[in-house]
C-alpha cells in the first residue's frame, strides 16, 4: 500500500505543486467522458481527485473500477481548481488532487444506503450496518466530540487531584433503583453477580480506603424502560471527594463544565450556574428539572380560587388542593379544538380536565366558566395576564397539578417555538426532600438512595416528621434535562442505620446488601460526597443529537436489543448445563 502522506480535510492552497498520496473511501464517482472526478474521503474530510488520461493513462484506466465504498490510495499534484469550480462548502474546496497513481486498496459491496448525513435511512439499518452508518461524517463528528470531551473531562480531574481507579463489573447489586442486570456463576452455581448500576458504593469504600479523590468514566447497567435519553448501558462521569461540603463539590463541577463546555465546544456557560431549591422547580415549574430556554412558570391561583363561584376551583382548594394556572402570551388566537385536544392531553396525564379563560382585548374574560368568575380579581391575581392571552388551569392534589401543567408547559413551548434554541441554560435543583412516600409500596423510599445525608438542620426530624427532612442533595438539570446527580453521603454509621430503619430495610437485609460499607463506616470514614454526570446525555446536548443512540458508538434499540451482532441471542444448552440453569418459565 502507498502509505498516505496527508488526510483527506487537510489539502488546501498552501499545498498546490505538491506531490501527495491519500487513503479513504470512495464517496461518490462522477464521469464527465473524459475525465473522472472522484470524492476521496477519510474521518478528517474529503478531497476531490482528478482522473485525466492526459496526466495518466493508467491512472484513468484504473478509476474506472472504483465504486462507492471502494479503499484506494491516490498519488497525484495538488492543483488550485479551475475558475469558477471552487466549493467553498468544502474545506478542500478550493483545490483538487490530480491522479498519476491509484491503487485499489479494497472493494466494497454496494451499501444499503449512501454515506451521508443527509441519507434517508431506518434507524434499523443504520444499527444493523453501524459500521457504514458511522463513516457518515455527522456520526465520526459526535464520536470526535466524545473523545474530545472525556478527554478535557481527564484533564481537568487530574489536574485536580482526583485518581482514576476502576470498580469490578461483575459485583453486587447496587441500589439506583432500576432492576439489575446479572451474570450467573458457574463456579458458584444458583449465585449471580450484578452489572453495577452505579459505582455507587465502591467509590464510598474509596473514600474510606483514604483515596480522597476519585473518577472514572464509568460503564453503568440499567434494566429500565429505555427513552430517547435512556440506555441500558450508559457511562457516566463519576466521582467522589474526601472532606468537602455541598458547595465544594458543585463549585468544582462548574469549573468542569465551564471548562469543557468552552474547550470542545466553545461555549460559554454562566458563573456561577443558578440554583434552584426543589420546592422552587415543583411549584414553579412542575418539574425538578426546568428547561429554563423559556419562561411561563406556573402561577399560584389558589387564593383567588377560593374564593371564587367555581365549584372545581373552590373544591380543590377545600380539599386541601391547589389550583395553578399557564399564561400563554397571546394564547386567545388558539382555536376551541386546539384547547380541547389540550384539556385531552391533559387527561391523558391524569388531569380531570383542564378549564381555560381568555382575556378578550377589553380586559373582559371570554370562557364556559366565565360567568363563575370575578375577571377583575382574576387578573389581579395574575398581573401578567394581559388583553389576548389564554390561562390554562389545574384543580388538584400538587403532585397532579405539577405534572399535567409541567407537562403542558413543555409542550406549549416546543409548539409555539418559545424554546431559545441557542440557549444554554444550567441549573442546580437543591434542596431535595430525602424521602417520598411510595403509595403503592406504603413506605418511604430515597428521593435519590439510601446514602444521601440529611441536612444537619433537619436531622432532628428524622423520627417526627420524615418527608419534611432535606437532603444535602444536588442535580445538574441542563436546558430541562437531567444531566448529573449528588450528594454528600451519610458517613456515620449511626446515622446510616436510622435512615435504613425509616426506609423500612431491616438490619438483616442491610447487612446482606450493602453489609460490606456499613462495616467499611466503622473505621473512619471520612466525611465524603460526589456525583455522576450522564456522559451520554452530556454528548447529547453538546452535539444537539436527535437521541442518546447517537452518541454511542454500538447502543441498543428500544427493545435493549443490538442489530448488529443480534445481542441478546440464545445459548448452547450446554453452556447453561455448565450454569446449572434450566429454562422453565421462557414462553
Ligand atoms: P443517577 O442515578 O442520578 O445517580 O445517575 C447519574 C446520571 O446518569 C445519567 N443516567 C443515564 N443516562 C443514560 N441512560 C440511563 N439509563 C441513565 N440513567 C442515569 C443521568 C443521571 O443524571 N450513583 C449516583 C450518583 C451519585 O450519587 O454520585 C447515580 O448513579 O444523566
Ligand atoms: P365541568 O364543570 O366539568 O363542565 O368543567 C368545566 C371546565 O373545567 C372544563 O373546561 C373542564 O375541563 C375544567 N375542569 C374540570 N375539572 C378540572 C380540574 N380538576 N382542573 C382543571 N380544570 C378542570
Amino acid at each position: 500500500m502507498i502509505a498516505r502522506t496527508h488526510q483527506c480535510g487537510e489539502l488546501s492552497r498552501s499545498h498546490v505543486g505538491q506531490t501527495v498520496t491519500l487513503n479513504g473511501w470512495v464517496q461518490g464517482r462522477r464521469d464527465h467522458g473524459n475525465v473522472i472526478f472522484i470524492d476521496l474521503r477519510d474521518r478528517q474530510g474529503i478531497t476531490q481527485i482528478v482522473f485525466n488520461p492526459e496526466i495518466s493513462a493508467s491512472a484513468h484506466q484504473g478509476a474506472h473500477i472504483l465504486r462507492s465504498e471502494f479503499v484506494a490510495a491516490v498519488t497525484g499534484t495538488v492543483a488550485l481548481r479551475p475558475e469558477g469550480s471552487a466549493n467553498p462548502d468544502l474545506a478542500t474546496g478550493e483545490i483538487e488532487v490530480l491522479v498519476k497513481d491509484v491503487e485499489v486498496l479494497n472493494e466494497a459491496k454496494t451499501p444499503p444506503f449512501v454515506i451521508e448525513d443527509e441519507a434517508e435511512v431506518t434507524e434499523a439499518l443504520r444499527l444493523k450496518h453501524r459500521y457504514l452508518d458511522l463513516r457518515r461524517p455527522k456520526m465520526q463528528k459526535l464520536l470526535t466530540l466524545r473523545h474530545e470531551v472525556t478527554q478535557k473531562v481527564r484533564s481537568y480531574l487530574n489536574g485536580q487531584g482526583f485518581l482514576e481507579v476502576e470498580t469490578p463489573m461483575l459485583t453486587k447489586s447496587t441500589p439506583e433503583g432500576a432492576r439489575d442486570y446479572l451474570v450467573p456463576s458457574r463456579v458458584n452455581p444458583g449465585s449471580f453477580y450484578a452489572l453495577p448500576q452505579s459505582p455507587q458504593l465502591f467509590k464510598q469504600i474509596l473514600m474510606v480506603s483514604g483515596m480522597d479523590r476519585y473518577y472514572q468514566i464509568a460503564r453503568c447497567f440499567r434494566d429500565e424502560d429505555l427513552r430517547n435519553d435512556r440506555q441500558p448501558e450508559f457511562t457516566q462521569i463519576d466521582l467522589e471527594m474526601s472532606f468537602v461540603d455541598r458547595d465544594q463539590v458543585m463549585g468544582s463541577m462548574e469549573q468542569m463544565l465551564r471548562l469543557v463546555f468552552r474547550e470542545a465546544a466553545g461555549i460559554a456557560l454562566p458563573a456561577p450556574f443558578p440554583r434552584m431549591t426543589y420546592v422552587e422547580a415543583m411549584g414553579g415549574y412542575g418539574s425538578d428539572k426546568p428547561d429554563l430556554r423559556f419562561g411561563m412558570p406556573l402561577l399560584d391561583m389558589s387564593g383567588f380560587a377560593a374564593t371564587s363561584e367555581f365549584k372545581v376551583f373552590k373544591d380543590a382548594v377545600a380539599k386541601g388542593g391547589i389550583v395553578k394556572a399557564l399564561i400563554v402570551k397571546g394564547g386567545a388566537t388558539m382555536p376551541r379544538s386546539r384547547i380541547d385536544a389540550l384539556g385531552e392531553t391533559a387527561k391523558g396525564w391524569g388531569a380531570k380536565g383542564l378549564a381555560w379563560v381568555k382575556v378578550a382585548q377589553g380586559g373582559q374574560l371570554e370562557s364556559v366558566i366565565a360567568k363563575f368568575l370575578d375577571g377583575k380579581q382574576l387578573l389581579a391575581s395574575a398581573p401578567d395576564a394581559k388583553p389576548g392571552d389564554l390561562l390554562l388551569f389545574g384543580a388538584d392534589k400538587p403532585k397532579i397539578v405539577h405534572d399535567v401543567l409541567g407537562r403542558l408547559r413543555l409542550l406549549l413551548g416546543d409548539e409555539l417555538n418559545l424554546v431559545d434554541r441557542q440557549a444554554w441554560k444550567p441549573l442546580w435543583i437543591v434542596d431535595f426532600p430525602l424521602l417520598e412516600y411510595d403509595e403503592e409500596g406504603k413506605r418511604y423510599v430515597a428521593l435519590h438512595h439510601p446514602f444521601t445525608s440529611p441536612m444537619d438542620e433537619d436531622l432532628l426530624r428524622l423520627e417526627t416528621d420524615p418527608l419534611s427532612v432535606r437532603a444535602k442533595a444536588y442535580d445538574l438539570v441542563l436546558n430541562g434535562n437531567e444531566l448529573g446527580g449528588g450528594s454528600i453521603r451519610i458517613h456515620r454509621r449511626d446515622v446510616q442505620s436510622k435512615v435504613f430503619d425509616l426506609l423500612g430495610i431491616g438490619k438483616e437485609e442491610a447487612a446482606a446488601k450493602f453489609g460490606f460499607l456499613l462495616e467499611a463506616l466503622e473505621y473512619g470514614a471520612p466525611p465524603h460526597g460526589g456525583i455522576a454526570f450522564g456522559l451520554d446525555r452530556l454528548i447529547m446536548l453538546l452535539g444537539r443529537a436527535d437521541s442518546i443512540r447517537d452518541v454511542i458508538a454500538f447502543p441498543k434499540t428500544q427493545r435493549a436489543q443490538c442489530p448488529m451482532t443480534d445481542a441478546p441471542s440464545p445459548v448452547a444448552q450446554d453452556q447453561l448445563k455448565d450454569l446449572k440453569i434450566k429454562l422453565d418459565l421462557v414462553d
